[in-house]
């Protein structure tokens, strides 16, 4: 089936008398018959469900329904995008590893790197996102390689078949933070030689920005060479002899979830499924309204650059037409007047929200330079692709023309802001 019906009806059952739509099994634990079951269970001599924490039918219904989108052979959900792409990273690299990572990662994943994997004996070099520079990095200790598949906010695109060769070559993972590509709809990495893709469910997914989530998902045959899946563990064979393509995802839900507790709310996972549904017309129509909005951004005086791929003279220009559906939701522009221009344009919006997120219905900027990215050296900012007259636009589904509209009193305001203090 194509993407659009998977969306609405992969993962429900169909069973007279009962509710056509998911329902959400608000239980932390579940009943046994016997001992025995009890033991079989726990064991796991018999599949079956024993704790929310580890298993829950809600939960199981969106990671059903997501494996499909993304074509993959399996999916752990998890409580937020955050622990979605440490659980992947762990999964895949123990102490002694290192990773080789594009500098044009969201924020918080390069955070993990410099702030919580080395403490764990995980290393990682940070390179510009182009094959011949990752290639240069990898070191006979690399696991894998992380990506996005629309850098955020530089909004670069990775070649993917160049990328997925050097990682072949190399026998090390590729490793997809696919949250722009939207749950599969705008890309499927795992059909471009990624071998997991991590989400932040909390942007399209759920769509809404009102509920945390996020989902590892790997990809149909693979099997890793890392070490903590391919070797012997206290059981005497390794993940991979057991469960062959099923062996990444089972340990992560083992470590994410029953060890770590890294695990969704079943009243989150109903939500995000409902939001699931409306994906693709949503995508349809934000993207849409990015590539009306970059194209007159580029036409006001008090605007000094766009970069959204959606312009011929944008440098992945040919790369987003080759990988993606559709151009993406979110744009970055620069104000004329750098952070005081930002400042004034910012505070002087009437409809458009001032928060971090992405993938509302709503439009919504922030000043990357002093929040998603304030953390971050200068020198990191700027390979990011942040600087600091730069807004971030997630395009929501409000009509165009008033958008134009909040942007062009706020660029003005801006403006005049910038013709006082001379
Ligand atoms: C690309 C990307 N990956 C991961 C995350 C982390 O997701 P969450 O906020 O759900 O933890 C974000 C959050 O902004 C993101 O933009």
């Amino acid at each position: 089936m194509e993407f659009d019906t998977n969306a609405v009806h992969v993962g429900l059952s169909r069973v007279e008398g009962q509710g056509v739509g998911l329902a959400i099994q608000q239980t932390a634990t579940f009943e046994f018959d016997s001992l025995e079951n009890a033991a079989d269970v726990f064991q796991g001599r018999v599949e079956g469900l024993q704790y929310s924490r580890v298993q829950n039918p809600t939960t199981e219904a969106l990671e059903v329904r997501l494996t499909a989108l993304e074509n993959a052979a399996g999916c752990v959900v998890t409580a937020t995008g955050q622990a979605a792409t440490l659980l992947a990273l762990i999964n895949l690299c123990k102490a002694g590893d290192h990773i080789v990572a594009t500098s044009s990662l969201f924020g918080g994943s390069l955070g993990l790197l410099r702030n919580v994997l080395p403490n764990f004996g995980i290393t990682s070099s940070v390179v510009p996102n182009d094959a011949t520079q990752i290639q240069t990095a990898i070191q006979t200790n690399t696991r894998l390689v992380l990506l996005e598949t629309i850098g955020n906010p530089a909004g670069d695109i990775p070649d993917f078949a160049a990328i997925s060769a050097v990682c072949k070559t190399a026998g090390i993972a590729l490793v997809v933070d696919n949250t722009w590509g939207a749950v599969g709809y705008l890309c499927r990495p795992l059909e471009l030689g990624a071998d997991v893709v991590v989400h932040s469910l909390t942007k399209w997914a759920a769509g809404h920005g009102s509920v945390l989530g996020g989902a590892v998902l790997a990809r149909k045959g693979f099997i890793s060479s890392s070490a903590t899946l391919s070797e012997p563990d206290a059981s005497g064979t390794s993940w991979n002899a057991r469960l062959g393509e099923m062996a990444f995802i089972t340990r992560a839900r083992f470590i994410g979830l029953h060890q770590m507790g890294m695990t969704l709310a079943p009243a989150s996972a109903w939500q995000i499924n409902l939001g699931l549904e409306t994906v693709a017309v949503r995508l349809q129509k934000e993207c849409s309204n990015a590539a009306d909005l970059a194209a007159w951004l580029e036409t006001h005086p008090g605007v000094v650059w766009v970069n959204h791929s959606s312009r011929a003279s944008h440098e992945h220009h040919d790369l987003a037409k080759k990988y993606l559906r559709h151009h993406p939701a979110v744009l970055t522009f620069g104000v004329k007047g750098g952070q005081a221009g930002a400042s004034a344009f910012i505070s002087s919006l009437r409809l458009v929200r001032h928060a971090a997120n992405l993938g509302d219905t709503r439009t919504m900027v922030v000043h990357p330079w002093t929040t998603t990215h304030g953390r971050l050296p200068e020198a990191g900012k700027r390979a990011a692709g942040v600087a600091p007259e730069t807004i971030r636009v997630s395009v929501g589904l409000e009509d165009v023309q008033d958008l134009q509209t909040d942007f062009g009193q706020a660029l003005e305001a801006a403006l005049q802001s910038a013709l006082v203090s001379q």
